[in-house]
């Protein structure tokens, strides 16, 4: 931080709103004094906002009026003036059709928030699933100091002397009710055990998995992401929180200063590292966009090749957020891969990523695993191409079935969502257990909002015979507490003339995870045959968000931004008032 004495108040970007003997600048600081505050509150020291997703709606923020208060008291502990701003929250249990919908309608709000108040600094109060990459974005957009604050996993579910992961439990155990397996009162067990804390979920879905990637590519303090939601030290972290966002805006670090490519090659790999959600390679996509890098998913492959997998965490592993967190963490891990990372970057916390994490301990080597005996090798999830997925597709092998992982089977077809949910459980569906599901209308405009409706459901007859896994395709995501054999984010999606759209029930379709090919044997007449017959427009609503959404989102393998929205932006303040 500069010494008081080079601190330089006029250099503020609130300084322009509140210190000028003008009558707007008297405007503001009349009404800043009709709240209760004085000239002392606010005068020459930075305004840092505290964006806060909190909403009753949003049952992973629960703790997040609270930490507002401590995140409050570091900035006010370091000289500077903070500002509860609220934005929208993205609840990922209580929203309907999906929250990837919002995503980009968060991440314009974020951008404006910021860019339009007399802001100096941020802390990015988010967590649940979709709030991380939309701060960022917005945060990198609007390139203004600002430091990322995660919600923390919740603590792990207990069940009679059963651990629960939330989000991959709910389907092993719904399984096993659609079985005949789970009587009523076992199932209201579950219910009232399997989320037991505020915090978001505690195995490595996608929120845990972006808040790692938000501390490898340096947007939090560290050791920010594992520290369980309800904990003492989340409390601490909040304050520190505050406390560096002041520090931050003396120094005027803005996003354009620490995030690079090299960064977003850190999160990646600490994505795969973890055996992280597959939705963070949608989400990485959009945060590289917005600094106007365009990462490829031939990227994400190269660096899938390499990486190892070092977090034995579900649902691909064993443990849970709060068994990581004991382990040592984040820092932990990237400890043991400093030679494929970028420790050089530049981090929020004024110093390198490699300062950030030496001296770092693993104390558990099942949870992080050695290099020489990592869950996998490299691959963890991998890129899939071929004549059914042009632009690519996705699959976490490594919560695949291995016994599946090359596969030929018949193609069993549902148009959309409605129509699998109201036949997947028929008796005469004619499936059997070699058949591949296939789910379309699911991608970012055919859903529209590119649900997590991926991991499809095992039809009933077949997990009466003790089915577990299938092979499943489709152009949605799933959760990143999903598991199973499941081929995700087939670009384009069916909605936009993708060949999935062109599949019938009984085509052959093969997969091979080790040669990363996706086969539909079908001859390129019949593909043309079946195209000319096929009803080509994308239908857009007439109004409002949805609108606006269906004309300018962006396919999965581009990330799903608004195209008006890629690429950096001048990051400048409205100069009129
Ligand atoms: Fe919020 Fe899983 S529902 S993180």
């Amino acid at each position: 931080m500069p010494a008081a004495q080079d601190r330089d108040p006029t250099k503020l970007r609130s300084h322009r709103w509140l210190a000028p003997d003008d009558m707007r600048s008297f405007g503001h600081r009349s009404r800043m004094k009709g709240m209760g505050f004085d000239d002392i509150d606010f005068a020459d020291r930075p305004v840092v906002a505290i964006l806060n997703t909190w909403s009753e709606m949003n049952t992973c923020h629960t703790h997040f009026r609270n930490r507002a208060d401590e995140v409050r008291r570091g900035i006010l502990q370091s000289g500077g003036f903070p500002v509860e701003i609220p934005v929208m929250s993205l609840g990922e249990m209580m929203m309907k059709p999906t929250t990837m919908l919002y995503r980009n309608l968060l991440a314009m709000e974020v951008e404006e928030v910021l860019r339009c108040h007399p802001v100096d600094a941020a802390v990015l109060m988010g967590g649940c699933d979709k709030t991380v990459p939309a701060m960022l974005m917005g945060a990198i957009s609007a390139d203004i100091p600002s430091v990322f604050f995660p919600a923390g996993p919740m603590l792990k579910g207990l069940w009679k002397d059963v651990t629960l992961g939330s989000g991959s439990d709910v389907w092993k155990y719904w399984d096993e009710r659609v079985a005949g397996n789970l009587c009523d009162s076992d199932w209201k067990g579950i219910e009232n055990c399997i989320a037991r804390s505020a915090g978001t979920c505690m195995t490595m879905g996608t929120a845990s998995t972006m808040a790692c990637v938000t501390e490898a590519m340096g947007f939090s303090l560290p050791g920010a992401a594992t520290i369980p939601a309800v904990m003492a030290d989340h409390c601490r972290l909040a304050t520190q929180t505050g406390r560096r966002a002041v520090e931050m805006a003396w120094e005027n670090l803005k996003p354009s200063d620490f995030m690079t490519e090299k960064s977003i090659d850190n999160g990646l790999m600490a994505s795969l590292a973890i055996g992280g959600s597959t939705n963070a390679i949608v989400h990485l996509i959009a945060i590289a966009g917005r600094l106007g890098i365009e990462l490829s998913l031939d990227r994400f492959d190269e660096l899938s090749r390499i990486t190892p997998v070092l977090g034995d965490i579900r649902p691909s592993g064993r443990f849970l957020m709060e068994d990581f967190q004991d382990a040592g963490g984040l820092p932990a891990l990237l400890a043991r891969m400093t030679d494929l990372l970028n420790m050089d970057c530049q981090t929020v916390n004024g110093v390198t990523l490699g300062e950030q994490v030496a001296g770092a301990e693993v104390i558990n080597d099942e949870v992080i695993r050695t290099r020489q005996n990592p869950v996998s090798p490299a691959g963890g999830t991998c890129l899939l191409k071929g004549n059914l997925a042009p632009s690519g597709c996705v699959i976490k092998s490594l919560a695949a079935d291995p016994k599946l992982l090359k596969h030929r089977g018949r193609a069993v077809v549902f148009e959309n969502y409605p129509e699998m949910k109201a036949k997947i459980h028929d008796p005469d569906l004619d499936v059997d257990e070699n058949s591949v599901l296939i789910l379309r209308s699911a991608g970012p405009l055919g859903a529209p909002g590119f649900p997590e409706w991926g991991m499809l459901p095992i039809p009933k007859k077949l997990l009466e015979k003790g089915v577990r896994d299938m092979v499943r395709l489709s152009d949605a995501r799933m959760s990143g507490t999903s598991y199973g054999t499941c081929v995700l984010h087939i670009a384009p999606e069916s909605a936009a003339g993708g060949p999935l759209a062109l599949v019938q029930n009984g085509d052959v379709i093969e997969i091979d995870i080790p040669q990363r090919t996706i086969h539909w044997e079908v001859s390129d007449d019949e593909i043309q045959a079946r195209r000319e017959s096929m009803p080509t427009s994308i239908p857009v609503p007439d109004r409002g968000y949805s609108h606006l959404y269906a004309k300018h989102v962006m396919q999965a393998d581009k990330g799903c931004d608004f195209d008006f929205l890629v690429g950096r932006s001048p990051g400048m303040e409205p100069a009129i008032h």
